[in-house]
């Protein structure tokens, strides 16, 4: 089992947007049992799925208890919660504070395993408690920005985040950190006119190219904008598609298929 969060401290970059699509592609196009948790207090992943629960993702933190809604044979999703706040889980106060939801994850693990093969959880666009109690318990987190310089600043931030998570979740005695997570980064919303990218797409492109940790950038497109309005990824969109309509849209699917594949050799390659 591999657990990824997608964060970046810039809103509408397209966090929420990429983990319905890629957790849908997971499990329609490649046949991976995924659960989404939705970990973002906007609930916007959680407002995609016709499920309900009693229990949320604010449970998780503060009793441990669970509940794991199904939305088909190989996706479920743990929903989000308005209360998913520092202040409301009281999260300052506690000890081993960034180590919360790892300590629940140990218990669970298990049972995780058995059931899924990748976990993927939306976060809201901060640098809280929260949300770095998600990224300490992943092996991935990707950061998905705009082209646009605050969202490449934001990334060099979403670094320094990790960094600064890993240092305060050390065993005391080794100082081994126990987070292990991989920084990686995507692009988003590239416009183009005809068959070439505006010229502040080409110079954000330029800067994130450079990235070792880089994995592709994906069009600005309506199908895409259209998922989280109308509940369908992109990929249950191209089920629904006329030949000669998927045939238009080639190069978007096939571009959007080498980025998620990159992310999932991303995670794949760590042991
Ligand atoms: N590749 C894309 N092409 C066109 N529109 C997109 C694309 N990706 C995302 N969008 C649109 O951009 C807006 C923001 O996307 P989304 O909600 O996924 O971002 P977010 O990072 O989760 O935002 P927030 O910080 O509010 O949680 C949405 O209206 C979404 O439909
Ligand atoms: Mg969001």
């Amino acid at each position: 089992m591999k657990i990824l969060t997608v964060n970046l401290d810039k809103g509408g970059g397209g966090k929420s947007s990429h983990t319905y699509n890629l957790g849908d592609w997971l499990s329609r196009v490649q046949e991976k049992r995924v659960l989404l948790i939705d970990g973002a207090r906007e609930c916007n992943l959680t407002h995609s799925f016709d499920v309900t629960s009693d229990k949320t993702i604010y449970d998780v933190f503060v009793t441990g208890d669970y509940e794991i809604c199904q939305v088909n044979n190989r996706l479920s999703l743990i929903r989000g919660d308005a209360r998913l706040t520092d202040e409301q889980l009281d999260l300052t106060s506690r000890n081993n504070k960034y180590l919360q939801l790892f300590m629940w994850f140990s218990e669970h693990y298990e049972q995780l395993e058995k059931d899924f093969d990748f976990i993927l959880i939306d976060t809201h666009n901060d640098e809280s408690l929260v949300t770095a109690n998600f990224i300490a318990v992943s092996d991935v987190v990707l950061g998905v920005t705009d082209a646009s310089t605050n969202g490449f600043r934001a990334w060099l931030a979403l670094k320094r985040f990790v960094d600064h998570i890993k240092n305060e979740a050390i065993e005391v005695i080794s100082r081994k950190s126990y987070v292990r997570v991989q920084p990686y980064l995507i692009g988003n919303k590239i416009e183009y006119y005809g068959n070439h990218v505006t010229e502040t797409c080409r110079q954000f492109l330029d800067v994130v190219e450079a990235e070792e940790s880089y994995l592709g950038s994906v069009q600005k497109k309506e199908l895409m904008a259209k998922s989280l309005v109308l509940n369908q990824s992109v990929f249950e969109q191209r089920e629904l598609m006329t030949t000669k309509q998927v045939t238009t849209h080639q190069i978007f699917f096939d571009n959007i298929e080498y980025v998620y594949r990159n992310i999932l050799n991303s995670m794949e390659r760590i042991d």
